[in-house]
């Protein structure tokens, strides 16, 4: 395994735009015993509370949810861009942790981190400590044209924000 390094959020040099968007990533929570992981591409970093923190929106039926609930701690996992990545990660925003192992079919190993789940198969990790959930409400929304596209069954995402506490990465900081 290469070498990694930890890095502080404002020491992190990767682009999260580009990462979002062509990688994708994996927003897993749990621990050693339990623990659930899927695929994300919206989302965000950003400083608020004068704090580094990370933006995940979960739909209220994703099995993930509950871990994202129940745990104090959550991550979100980069990966190398090939194609065997692109397809775990295809299959792990398409299987549901309710009747499938997606670590174990993916061949992802769970790495506990200061009490955050992590994927050690990872090239960057962002380990968030929660500070904030709240669900969309239909009336926050000033573009009609945008709830009616994402929402046509009314299932508003929950927003979850983290403070990074650490990038776990391959990459060269500063
Ligand atoms: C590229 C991609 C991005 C996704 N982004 C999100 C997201 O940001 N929020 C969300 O709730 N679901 C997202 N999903 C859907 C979940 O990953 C998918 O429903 C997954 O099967 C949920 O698994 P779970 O039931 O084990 O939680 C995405 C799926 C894909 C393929």
């Amino acid at each position: 395994m290469a070498d990694r390094k930890v890095l502080t959020a404002y020491e992190w040099k990767e682009n999260p735009m580009d990462l979002l968007q062509h990688r994708w990533a994996l927003l897993s929570a749990g621990n050693e015993e339990i623990a659930n992981t899927m695929t994300v591409s919206w989302g965000g970093v950003g400083i608020l509370w004068n704090k580094p923190v990370c933006f995940a929106f979960v739909r209220p039926q994703r099995h993930t949810k509950q871990f994202m609930d129940r745990f104090d701690k959550f991550s979100l996992s980069f990966f190398e861009e090939n194609e065997k990545n692109k397809k775990a990660l295809a299959f792990c925003g398409k299987a549901s942790g309710r009747d499938t192992d997606k670590f174990s079919v993916c061949g992802f190993e769970k790495e506990m981190v200061e009490d955050c789940l992590t994927i050690a198969q990872a090239k960057t990790t962002l380990v968030c400590k929660k500070l904030f959930v709240q669900r969309m409400t239909e009336d926050s929304f000033l573009a009609e044209e945008i709830k009616n596209k994402n929402y046509p069954y009314g299932d508003y995402h929950y927003v979850y924000i983290g403070e990074i506490e650490q990038v776990i990465t391959e990459e060269d900081g500063e």
